[in-house]
Order: structure tokens, then C-alpha cells, then sequence
């Protein structure tokens, strides 16, 4: 299996004003191609600071961070932001366009470049079946459930192929009975798609779901645990 993420005593100190506030102190972890992380932690203890470095959206203060074995120190802000490009991102208040319908939210995300305006339809279309949405297609946010709300937020995520979905308390909005179908979706995408995933969860039991749990405390790791 290929190593995709590799953090090396990795640190991220955020300055307020003129106060230094370390959200990571020293994180050690390997990710490879195929794997399945919950974080887990309590508020502040710097889970959502670690998904902003392994997506690229932030820059380690110090430590290493290596993606694809490339180090994000190294790259510059055009490299940086390709590499955001191959990161699916998913967030708690999912963040869709409201006057946008559901393929028209995840059509957005598509690279234009490549492909033509029916190609993206299409694909558009196909992503939203992939996530149980087939029937839903033309309906537009305030039209959904939060439970399909965030389906059409995970389809945006797998838009373009991403080398990993990256998912910041995707169930924190909805509840637990709708929290457990989308670890199904998501435990699907793993088993069944290949897609590589990292996910902030407070849920001890659907961090179970997953093939590792990583338990966060005040900027560090303090347990790593295969499932
Ligand atoms: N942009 C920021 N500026 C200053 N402090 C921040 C910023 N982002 C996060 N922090 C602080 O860093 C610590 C870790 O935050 P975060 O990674 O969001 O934790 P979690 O996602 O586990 O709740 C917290 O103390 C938080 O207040
Ligand atoms: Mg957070």
C-alpha cells in the first residue's frame, strides 16, 4: 500500500494578536492509500487544524508533512492549490449553494477544463446515484433532508477523483439514526470505491465503523488504534 499522508512531529501554532496558540504540538501519522481514520477529540484539541494541513488549505509552522511524498513546505501557493484540487472536503453545515438544485451544486465542482457541459451533467448525475440521490437530482437544498443535504456535499467531494475525502463532523448537524446511513455511504466509498478517508467524528460509535480510530488530545495524538 502507498503512504499518501505522512506527518512527521508535525506543529501548527496559530497567533492571536500577539499570543501564540500551539493547536498541534508535535503529531506523528501515516496514512496509506485505502485507509479509513475517525479522529477523534474533544473541542479545541486540534482535529480540525490537522484536516487543514492534510488538505492543504493551511501550512505547517513546523515538522514535516509529506502528500504523495511530497513535502507542502516545499510548494508553492499554484502547487498548493493544484494539490487542494485532488481533496475532497466535507463539513458539518454542509455548504451548498441554496438556489443551486442538487446537480447543479455538485456540477460546480467539476474541472472545467477538460470536459463539456452535457459530460459534466452526466457525471454530476452518476456521482449523486453513487450516493443514493438518483431520485433527487433536480431538487434544490431547502428541498432536502440534512441526511441528503450532505449526501449531495459528499457527491460535490468526489467531484474530481480526490486522493482522499476529508470530513470535518459530517454528521454534527443531523441525527444519529441519519448519522449512521452516512457512515454507511462513507464506509461504502471505502470498501467498494477505494476512496482513502479521514473523518472528524464525536461519535464514539461510529468511530468504530471505521478500520482506525486516532484519539487527539490537546495537539498531539494519544492513541492510534486499528478496529
Ligand atoms: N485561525 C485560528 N486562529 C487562532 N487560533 C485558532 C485558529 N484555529 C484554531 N485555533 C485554536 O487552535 C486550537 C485547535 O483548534 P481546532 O483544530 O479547530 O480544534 P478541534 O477541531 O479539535 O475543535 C484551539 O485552541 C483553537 O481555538
Ligand atoms: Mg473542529
Amino acid at each position: 500500500m502507498a503512504l499518501i499522508v505522512e506527518a512527521v512531529d508535525l506543529k501548527k501554532t496559530y497567533m492571536l494578536g500577539k499570543i501564540p496558540v500551539e493547536a498541534l504540538r508535535g503529531v506523528n501519522l501515516k496514512i496509506e492509500s485505502g485507509d479509513f481514520l475517525a479522529i477523534l477529540g474533544p473541542s479545541g484539541s486540534g482535529k480540525s487544524t490537522m484536516l487543514n494541513l492534510i488538505g492543504a488549505l493551511d501550512k505547517p509552522t513546523a515538522g514535516t508533512l509529506l502528500i504523495d511524498g511530497v513535502d507542502v513546505s516545499t510548494l508553492n501557493d499554484n502547487q498548493l492549490s493544484d494539490l487542494r484540487r485532488r481533496v475532497g472536503f466535507v463539513f458539518q453545515f454542509f455548504n451548498l449553494i441554496p438556489r443551486l438544485t442538487a446537480r447543479d451544486n455538485v456540477e460546480l465542482s467539476l474541472s472545467i477544463a477538460d470536459i463539456g457541459k452535457a459530460e459534466r451533467k452526466k457525471r454530476a448525475e452518476e456521482l449523486l446515484e453513487t450516493v443514493g440521490l438518483k431520485d433527487r437530482i433536480k431538487h434544490k437544498p431547502a428541498e432536502l433532508s440534512g441526511g441528503q443535504q450532505q449526501r449531495v456535499a459528499i457527491a460535490r467531494a468526489l467531484a474530481n477523483n480526490p486522493r482522499f475525502l476529508l470530513l470535518d463532523e459530517p454528521t454534527g448537524n443531523i441525527d444519529s439514526k441519519t448519522a449512521r446511513e452516512i457512515m454507511r455511504l462513507v464506509k461504502r466509498l471505502n470498501t467498494e470505491k477505494g476512496v482513502t478517508i479521514i473523518m472528524v467524528t464525536h461519535d464514539q460509535q461510529l468511530a468504530k465503523e471505521a478500520k482506525r480510530t486516532v484519539q487527539m488530545f490537546d495537539g498531539v495524538i494519544t492513541s492510534d488504534v486499528v478496529n
